[in-house]
């Protein structure tokens, strides 16, 4: 039997909801996926509760060619309904910043999620449910092989630095994931909505893009000089 959550809050629906329980099966068979197949096989995954609230999953928005890879949390409303990574508000300030940069989404820059499914009133992902999904963004981050990622805020950088700092302290350095035996730059930067709650940020937030930018053109060591 599953053991209870990790320290839930109490009296939460986090608290409530079972411990999530990856399917060794699905985990199996995304290891070797090609691209096209992950979102089917994310399609079929039953490890959370979130399977039983879904509308739809969310798998990505762009694909392998894309150099430029953005991790955010899990989708909210609007994409969860419909199926697509950051088309709602902060999906829209996302696209103006992207914009800003002179970089294009599904051609320079692909997005993923650290969950793929909408988690209840938009909360905060447990630990529990972002091990089960692990292995979806580990195959995808695979098979797109990204030149430089950005993580976009605190269950980004949790997730793939295994970091808890304020993200004011993670900012403007270049930090490293090995993927698929290679080094890859990592850029920390703002979650898009916590820059349409404090828009005092935004400046900061736009110059980790243009950050990122740079060591897409000119690599790592030109732009941390
Ligand atoms: N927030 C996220 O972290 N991801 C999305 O896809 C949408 C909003």
């Amino acid at each position: 039997p599953a053991a209870a959550p990790l320290r839930p809050a109490a009296g939460s629906q986090a608290a409530q909801a079972p411990q999530a329980v990856p399917d060794a099966a699905l985990v199996a068979e995304v290891r070797t996926a090609p691209w096209e197949r992950i979102a089917s096989i994310v399609n079929r995954c039953r490890a959370c509760m979130m399977a039983d609230t879904r509308q739809h999953t969310v798998c990505a928005d762009g694909a392998p060619g894309c150099p430029m890879v953005l991790i955010g949390e899990a989708p909210g409303r609007d994409e969860d309904l419909q199926g697509i990574p950051f088309v709602g508000k902060s999906g829209a300030l996302l696209n103006k910043i992207l914009e800003a940069c002179g970089l294009q989404r599904g051609r320079d820059v692909a997005i993923v999620n650290v969950l793929k499914c909408r988690p209840p009133r938009n909360r905060d992902p447990r630990p529990d449910e972002a091990a089960a999904c692990a292995a979806f963004l580990d195959r995808q981050l695979e098979l797109l092989a990204p030149s430089v990622i950005v993580l976009m805020g605190r269950q980004a950088t949790l997730r793939m630095l295994n970091r808890t700092e304020r993200l004011d302290a993670l900012r403007g350095k270049i930090w490293k994931l090995s993927i698929a035996g290679r080094e890859v730059p990592v850029v920390v930067t703002y979650h898009p909505s916590s820059l349409l709650r404090n828009p005092v940020d935004k400046e900061k937030g736009w110059h980790d893009f243009l950050f990122a930018r740079d060591i897409l053109q000119h690599g790592a060591g030109a732009a941390a000089g």
